[in-house]
């Protein structure tokens, strides 16, 4: 590879980044096989998939794959591609089938990724070992909270142990799972930019960004920043980080509700007694919560390398998903979905997904305004000029960048290391990581 990565993961730890991984090919390369082949990557949550027979079609890095869930009740994952001539074997997004037939010379595959059916099979003159030539299986497929996740190693680590200690920001940011778990939509946007996948998945725990990029957007979700604390949320936001040697996942948390509750309940009468009923039981439930992360504080979860949960704290707003699949060096396709809570009543589900998708979606207010900065970034990657100056993530690397009102000691004992919200230790955790992986043969 023409950049150096033991160089780069040096100068990450001065804070600085080389430009050049974000647009040169052989890193992009290198990225499917030791980054997309080795990490869990999200594939499907358990909802989408109720029945027997049920699939949706997903990538795990530039690979499309089936998941399906086969006549046993077990989700599987398969290279979506037959193994005949290579055809991309489902051209759907989701459905339910006993098999899937190709669609050139009509092989087709049970929903255990068995080859079953072969047309004029008698061609072969028996010569065709049919138990040889089933669906290329994704060896490793484990859920966590209903979230499905698929890895490429056979000997990669367990799904518990590659979430570490954002296992503890799920169960109680996302307290969500408590209140019966949640139901995720399909796909509900995608789009292509030009940008590296690796912008977006830095941008995840980029707070310093947020009062300027998205100037105004917070006040699109209904009410909500007349129910800010009067001091903003910055002197209450903290960044987890993961603490090891294992994969630098993000958490950004902070205070965006002044009473959490009265907001919710405030919009749940408009839809009803049943919704105030059920936003009622979620404040006692959340009692039992981690008071410094629920309820009232919004959080915002990446998961390394390509995933990122956007909870904005309401229980009546869902949860966003943005998904990036890398679609070469300076493209990515963003896939976003919304998550409810299972058990709310039909009007509040509704009403939780549109005020997400009136916030953080294509056609809302935040997901825009970054979407331009990105693509802005790319503009000039690859120019002579460009690629001689490395970029700058020295934010918090000096002392620990933290302002006197900074109110520490409510999170210090949090799993993963604690840091100020505003600051780069996010990314720099990403990229010696990302670099790490890079470098592992
Ligand atoms: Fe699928 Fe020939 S390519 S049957
Ligand atoms: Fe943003």
């Amino acid at each position: 590879v023409s950049v150096d990565l033991a160089e780069v993961q040096a100068q990450i730890n001065r804070g600085l980044v080389d430009p050049r991984i974000f647009f040169d090919p052989e890193i992009y390369r290198l990225e499917q096989e030791r980054i997309f082949r080795r990490c869990w990557l999200f594939v499907a949550h358990e909802t989408m998939l109720p029945r027997t027979g049920d699939y949706i079609t997903q990538y795990m890095g530039e690979d499309p794959v089936i998941v399906v869930r086969d006549k046993q009740e077990r989700v599987r994952v398969f290279l979506n591609r037959c193994r005949h001539r290579g055809v991309r074997l489902c051209p759907f997004d989701r459905g339910n089938a006993k098999a899937f037939t190709c669609s050139y010379h009509g092989w087709s595959y049970g929903t255990d990724g068995a080859l079953v059916g072969v047309p004029e099979v008698g061609t072969y003159a028996g010569g065709l070992d049919q138990s040889k030539w089933g669906l290329i299986e994704v060896p490793q497929v484990s859920s966590y909270g209903g979230f499905i996740f698929a890895n490429w190693d056979a000997g990669a680590i367990p799904l518990d142990q590659y979430l570490g200690d954002m296992r503890y920001y799920f169960d109680n940011a996302f307290g969500r799972l408590y209140a019966g778990g949640v139901e995720m939509s399909p796909v509900k946007q995608r789009v292509l930019s030009n940008h590296n996948w690796k912008i977006a998945a830095d941008n995840g725990s980029d707070l310093y960004h947020f009062g300027i990029t998205h100037g105004g957007g917070i006040g699109t979700l209904q009410d909500y920043g007349e129910h800010m604390p009067q001091e903003g949320f910055a002197d209450t936001a903290y960044l987890a980080t993961c603490s090891g040697a294992g994969p630098s996942h993000s958490a950004l948390a902070g205070k965006s509700l002044a009473d959490a509750q009265r907001y919710d309940l405030h919009l749940a009468e408009r839809l009803g007694a049943s919704s105030v009923a059920y936003v009622k039981r979620r404040y006692e439930q959340m009692k039992k919560l981690d008071a410094r992360v629920a309820p009232g504080y919004f959080s915002v979860v990446g998961l390394f390398p390509s995933i990122l949960f956007v909870d904005m704290a309401p229980v009546t707003a869902g949860v966003a998903i943005e998904l990036w699949h890398p679609k070469g060096p300076r493209r990515t396709e963003t896939w976003l979905y919304v998550f409810v809570e299972k058990e709310a009543p039909e009007a509040l589900k509704k009403f939780s997904a549109l005020q997400m998708m009136r916030f953080h979606s294509f056609s809302g207010s935040v997901v825009p305004d970054d979407h331009e900065n990105w693509e802005r970034l790319d503009s000039a990657a690859g120019a002579p000029s460009s690629i001689a100056h490395q970029l700058n993530y020295t934010q918090g690397l000096a002392g620990d960048g933290r302002p006197p009102g900074f109110v520490a000691r409510h999170y210090e004992e949090l799993p993963g290391k604690i840091d100020y919200a505003i600051s780069d230790a996010g990314p720099r955790a990403m990229y010696r990581y990302w670099a790490r992986l890079m470098q592992e043969r």
